[in-house]
């Protein structure tokens, strides 16, 4: 059951000119939200933006004694929304429903996780790698940006155990080009019996892309997917998927509530 908060602006770190960590004082939803979760945020009151936007729960914010109190979103200001966001001061009050829609469903050794980013798809990864990690699961981050600039949080993926492969587009950290081309050698250089979970979240192309690669070597994998979403809860139908049903036939899929994470395999990418 979603929690509907007011929840205070307790930080706000800028992480570049359009990126920052917001963190919301938001106990009743840090204690229930599993990684894959998402929240439904508008920042300021009254009807100009009129809707909440949907955010991966980014981390978990524990007090001292380990008690879960609030939520942090790793936000790219790309609208009216995301500047919002940005530019919060902490004291301020956003309206935050969540946690909302289906999480990833995490795999146990000897199973390996496969984590696959692109840019601002990095967001579930956080929570995700800490359940991974409590399981003893090892696991790898593939990491894509633009620039070397806009790579964020490697010290505590590094932390918990995660071993990272970094590309950029222009070069200038890790390997030049595409996230999902070092994902496509390190799949071609495994041991078929060696099992793997890819996930995957990011620009719609790279999710396309990464869902080709895990099936071209007969990889299960799991892609956290970004619609435009008006509720978050089922009822304004923006964020409809195509997915494979069980009758052959494909079938229109509201991401907020059969998602956001959802099987690859199932989906109709063109
Ligand atoms: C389940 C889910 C989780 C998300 N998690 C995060 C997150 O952790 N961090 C983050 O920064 N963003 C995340 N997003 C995307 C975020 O919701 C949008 O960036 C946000 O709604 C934009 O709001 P805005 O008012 O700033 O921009 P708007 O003014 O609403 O939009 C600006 C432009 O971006 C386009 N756009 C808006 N939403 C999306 C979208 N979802 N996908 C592609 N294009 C879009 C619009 O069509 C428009 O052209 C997530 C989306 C979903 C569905
Ligand atoms: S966002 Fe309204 S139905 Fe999915």
């Amino acid at each position: 059951m979603p929690f509907e908060v007011a929840a205070e602006v307790v930080a706000n770190r800028a992480l570049s000119a359009d990126y920052n960590v917001l963190s919301l004082a938001a106990p009743a939803i840090a204690a229930t939200t599993q990684p894959g979760q998402f929240v439904m945020v508008k920042l300021r009151t009254g009807h100009d933006p009129l809707l909440r936007r949907p955010f991966s729960v980014f981390e978990i914010l524990r007090s001292n004694d380990g008690i879960p109190t609030g939520i942090t979103l790793l936000s790219k200001r790309i609208g009216q929304s995301t500047a919002l966001i940005y530019d919060a001061r902490p004291g301020q009050i956003a309206a935050c429903l969540g946690p909302l829609g289906r999480p990833f469903t995490i795999v146990d050794p000897p199973t390996e996780a496969w984590m696959v980013a692109g840019g601002v798809g990095l967001a579930p990864f956080a929570t995700l790698a800490e359940a991974l990690r409590a399981r003893k699961v090892k696991s790898t981050l593939f990491y894509g940006a633009r620039s070397g600039r806009e790579l964020f949080y490697l010290d505590p993926f590094r932390a918990l155990g995660v071993e990272l492969v970094l590309t950029t587009e222009d070069g200038s950290t890790g390997e030049r080009g595409r996230v999902v081309a070092p994902l496509d050698r390190m799949l071609a250089a495994r041991a078929a019996s060696a099992p793997v979970m890819v996930y995957a979240c990011g620009p719609e192309g790279m999710l396309a892309a990464t869902a080709k690669t895990a099936a071209k070597y007969s990889r299960p994998c799991q892609v956290s997917v970004e619609r435009i979403m008006g509720c978050g809860m089922g009822g304004c139908y923006s964020c409809v998927v195509p997915m494979l049903g069980d009758d052959g036939k494909f079938h229109h899929v509201r991401s907020c509530i059969a998602g956001p994470v959802l099987p690859a395999a199932q989906i109709r990418w063109d």
